[in-house]
């Protein structure tokens, strides 16, 4: 009987930790789809759909700044190998090449940051939405499975 409580209580604990996994899996999606609708308002502005609106350029940096200080904890090492919904998965790279998936975050942040002070009209985030979508594409080729 004694044995049987330990068997399913090992179960919970590992019920518990996959629920967890998909809430990080969750979480991490939200955040990069909330990017793709960041980049996609102000490529709007860019090709002149949209007029420019400061207030719609400092949401989106600012949730690209979010962004960035969160990705370290994004894909945690249990998140390695798993299946994400949707059209993309994190490539194992991600877990075997630590550093460099680490300085391609520092470099995000830092054109992130730089945008921030940069941008203030049409002509600044002509100039700088390329670079950052640069770091995006960046971070993608290497660390970002497509699937097929
Ligand atoms: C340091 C790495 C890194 C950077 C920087 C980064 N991404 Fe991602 N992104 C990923 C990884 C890994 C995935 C695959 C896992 C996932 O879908 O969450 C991803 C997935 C995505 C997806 C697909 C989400 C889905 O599941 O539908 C979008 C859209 C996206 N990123 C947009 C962006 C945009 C826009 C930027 C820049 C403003 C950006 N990302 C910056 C690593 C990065």
């Amino acid at each position: 009987m004694k044995r049987m409580l330990v068997v399913a209580g090992a179960l919970l604990l590992s019920v518990g930790a996959v629920v967890a996994q998909q809430d990080q899996v969750k979480r991490t999606q939200a955040m990069m789809k909330d990017n793709g609708k960041n980049a996609g308002a102000l490529s709007a502005m860019v090709k002149g759909d949209k007029p420019y609106d400061q207030s719609t350029v400092n949401a989106a940096l600012a949730q690209f700044e979010d962004t960035a200080k969160n990705l370290p904890t994004l894909f945690p090492q249990s998140m390695k190998g798993l299946k994400m919904e949707g059209d993309y998965d994190p490539s194992p790279k991600i877990w075997e090449d630590k550093t460099g998936f680490e300085s391609q975050i520092q470099n995000f942040a830092k054109v992130v940051a730089d945008a921030k002070s940069k941008v203030k009209n049409l002509d600044t985030l002509k100039a700088e939405l390329p670079v950052i979508g640069k770091q995006c594409s960046s971070c993608h080729e290497t660390y970002r499975i497509k699937k097929g």
